[in-house]
């Protein structure tokens, strides 16, 4: 079981006072906090290590590398890649899966292919392709959400012939979590290859790319516990050797003279310029502490607090809910609606109270489209450190703004 209480004191944002109030952060969907030991690393590294690495030989050259290079190992175990050069570092999940589309869709995909993604996207794994598919002039498919905010299961017959399918592990919007060792197998099946977006699932669940059998995987570091800057794309050694690297200069040139230029090998070609070094180390401390609490017991930690959103706000009258009505299927956060009120006046209110949801389309506008609320719905998005406690709260501040507004 995971200790909530302890994991609190590690977070010293978590003391803030808002307005008079105590700080009630459900926004981590957004951005996670850092913790005392993540903030330590980073500050330990620049007071005692700081320099560029793969440059210089002089130790503190080599003891920054050295560190760099902890971090990847780290984050390659953490998902469980064959090896360490298959973890690139990037900025963020956009950078990762632009880097696919870059490198991998420019070189292979060809007038007339197929790429399918679905509805339920955040824009960074929906953009790419659609632009990309209009550049190549390749058919873009969009695979459709049912009620419930799942994956309709007979349109999954769109993968079959497609060329690439990028898909989210779990909707940053709905929490759906898609059973992406089922999906990635059918494009397997199919010679398809796979681009999973894990930016809201490698935060809240274990991860394991072997088991679930995708080409390509995108995360973020800010949204489990390490610094903002830092990115990670996961790629099939194979796929990423055939792949071209869409940023140019320093490291990722192995020999270049007048006419031509040859690349490093992996993972530093695609890693042009100088790396986020600090970032890193505090992705590879972040991995420390959230393997110290262990990853089942944060999915654990996440479904419970999924079951009580649903249970206290979902079933509030006025609020309409998106997504899975169960919370075995769905991750800790929970999109709402509250009937007649514009989602930006319910965020500024629930701010007087302290506490901290986003409003908006969370960057995945065809979804809100999709459900008929383009102006947007509100996020409580929840992490290791919310507790029950604090979901009671917001169902009594959404009550009390509702009784307000509505009389
Ligand atoms: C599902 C999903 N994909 C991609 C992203 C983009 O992440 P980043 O802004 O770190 O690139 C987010 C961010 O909220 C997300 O939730």
């Amino acid at each position: 079981m995971l200790d909530v209480n302890r994991i609190r004191s590690d977070f010293p944002v978590l003391k803030r006072e808002i307005k008079g109030k105590k700080l009630v952060y459900l926004d981590s969907t957004a951005t996670s906090q850092r913790p005392r030991q993540v903030i330590e690393a980073v500050s330990k590294f620049e007071e005692t290590k700081n320099a560029n690495v793969a440059r210089s030989i002089h130790t503190l050259a080599e003891e920054a590398t050295a560190e760099y290079e902890n971090a990847r190992e780290k984050t390659a175990k953490f998902v469980n890649a064959k090896e360490d050069e298959e973890i690139i570092f990037t900025k963020n999940t956009t950078e990762s899966l632009n880097l696919v589309m870059r490198g991998w869709g420019e070189k292979f995909v060809k007038e007339g292919d197929k790429i399918v993604t679905t509805i339920m996207e955040h824009h960074s794994n929906f953009v790419p392709w659609q632009q990309l598919a209009k550049r190549k002039k390749a058919n873009f498919e969009v695979i459709d959400i049912d009620e419930e905010g799942k994956l309709k299961e007979d349109e999954l017959e769109k993968i079959k012939g497609a060329k690439l399918f990028a898909v989210s592990a779990t909707s940053n919007v709905l929490g759906t979590i898609n059973d992406v060792k089922r999906l990635c197998k059918i494009a397997k099946d199919e010679g398809v290859v796979s681009v999973v977006d894990g930016a809201q699932s490698v935060p809240g669940m274990p991860t394991d790319v072997q088991d679930i059998g995708c080409d390509f995987l995108a995360f973020s570091g800010h949204k489990m516990l390490a610094p903002f800057g830092i990115g990670v794309l996961y790629g099939k050694s194979e796929l990423l050797e055939e792949m071209d690297p869409f940023l140019y200069g320093s490291e990722m040139i192995k020999k270049v003279d007048k006419n031509c230029a040859v690349w490093n090998e992996l993972p530093y070609k695609f890693e042009a310029g100088t790396p986020s070094v600090n970032e890193a180390v505090g992705l590879g401390a972040a991995i420390d502490y959230l393997n110290g609490v262990g990853m089942e017991n944060i999915r654990k930690h996440e479904e419970e607090l999924a079951g009580k959103l649903l249970k206290t706000v979902g079933e509030m009258e006025g609020i309409r809910f998106f997504g899975p009505r169960n919370a075995k299927e769905r991750t800790g956060l929970l999109a709402f609606e509250v009937e007649g009120v514009h989602p930006h006046d319910v965020a500024a209110l629930l701010d007087e109270e302290g506490i901290a949801i986003r409003t908006g389309h969370h960057c995945a506008m065809p979804l809100h489209l999709r459900v008929g609320i383009p102006e947007g719905t509100n996020r409580a998005g929840t992490y290791i450190y919310n507790t029950k406690e604090e979901i009671d709260y917001l169902a009594e501040a959404l009550g009390k703004i509702m009784k307000m507004l509505k009389g």
